[in-house]
């Protein structure tokens, strides 16, 4: 299965927040995994599914002593949680300490990642240099995606960010990932992200342009476990929704699913309810009722909801 990486190279341009933005909008079942090296936020960001807070146990705290000994694909998700909304998380480690502990462990990781059954992953890799610990994850990434703002600093970092990344990738020959960039820039404002990518791109041009995510603070609370009155009508979920054709249109056709069984229009092929506030709540991530135990249910996308409370 697939294994995206988001990643940025300097301040907080919107990584944790787009890399949550596409695993819930992704076609297919996503595990988002936090493997930010300077600590990860996802626990505090969001309650679990059951109302109470995400723990750091079970996440990489006790996946990554199990990858000394090799990990079998199966393992990973018994180390996930489900956040509201429904998203599977792998919550991250504490401090860069732990990080840069475990770095030994992570192309382990990645293996098992790219065998979890039925499932891609998302990657929020944070800021990202050439001496991180997690670049051993990111580069075995099928795709690896920058996340800058619009604006002329965090466009100038990331240029350089990507001139050593692209080096340090194409020593892996045929192995290496593909880099896109996504810019952030306001909902009104999608000649700055073209222009900041075209900015990138001039010197870096094997990058590909993923184009814009809008800057939408109201509906990008519901990152941070607030509840949002239908989400899908904002900027945020439709710039979200281009994004994800693009990553799957650059993943290849694989990734599309099989469209819904005839008269079967309950779910929105995304996953997203029509609004937020009214849909019925329905069965837990992973926890299809019986009459999902039909082969067209089980290739169908899990359903993900957008946090409410
Ligand atoms: N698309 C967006 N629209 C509005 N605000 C955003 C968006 N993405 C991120 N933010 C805000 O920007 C700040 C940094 O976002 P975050 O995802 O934590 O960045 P990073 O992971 O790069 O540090 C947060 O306050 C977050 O709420
Ligand atoms: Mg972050």
């Amino acid at each position: 299965m697939a294994l995206i990486s988001f990643f940025s190279a300097k301040g907080a341009p919107g990584v944790t927040s787009t890399a949550m933005l596409v695993a819930a909008l992704w076609p297919r079942p996503t595990l988002l995994v936090d493997a930010d090296g300077n600590g990860g936020d996802l626990l505090m960001r969001l309650p679990a599914d059951s109302g109470m807070p995400l723990t750091q146990h079970p996440g990489l705290l006790t996946l990554l002593p199990l990858a000394r000994h090799g990990l079998s694909s199966g393992v990973v998700m018994d180390h996930s949680q489900v956040a509201a909304g429904g998203q599977q998380v792998l919550v991250g480690l504490e401090t860069s300490e732990q990080a840069e502990a475990s770095a030994a462990l992570w192309p382990t990781l990645a293996r098992a990642f790219r065998e979890v059954p039925g499932t891609d992953v998302v990657v929020d890799a944070g800021q990202l240099a050439a001496r991180s610990g997690q670049l051993s994850l990111v580069q075995r990434s099928d795709l690896v995606v920058g996340v800058v703002r619009a604006e002329p600093a965090s466009v100038m970092h990331l240029r350089q960010r990507l001139t050593v990344l692209t080096q340090t990738f194409a020593a892996l020959g045929a192995d290496a990932p593909r880099i896109g960039l996504v810019a952030l820039s306001g909902v009104h404002r999608q000649d700055e992200a073209t222009s900041a990518i075209a900015t990138v791109r001039a010197d870096v041009p094997d990058v590909l342009d993923l184009g814009q995510v809008a800057l939408d603070p109201r509906p990008e609370r519901m990152f941070h476990g607030d509840p949002v009155s239908r989400p899908e009508r904002t900027m945020l979920v439709r710039s979200g929704r281009s994004l994800v054709e693009r990553l799957v249109a650059v993943l290849g056709p694989d990734l599309v699913p099989a469209p819904p069984p005839v008269g079967d229009q309950q779910e929105p092929a995304d996953g997203i309810p029509e609004d937020a506030q009214t849909a019925d709540p329905g069965t837990p991530a992973g926890q299809d009722g019986p009459d999902d135990d039909t082969p067209q249910r089980r290739e169908r996308p899990r359903r993900k909801r957008w946090s409410r409370r």
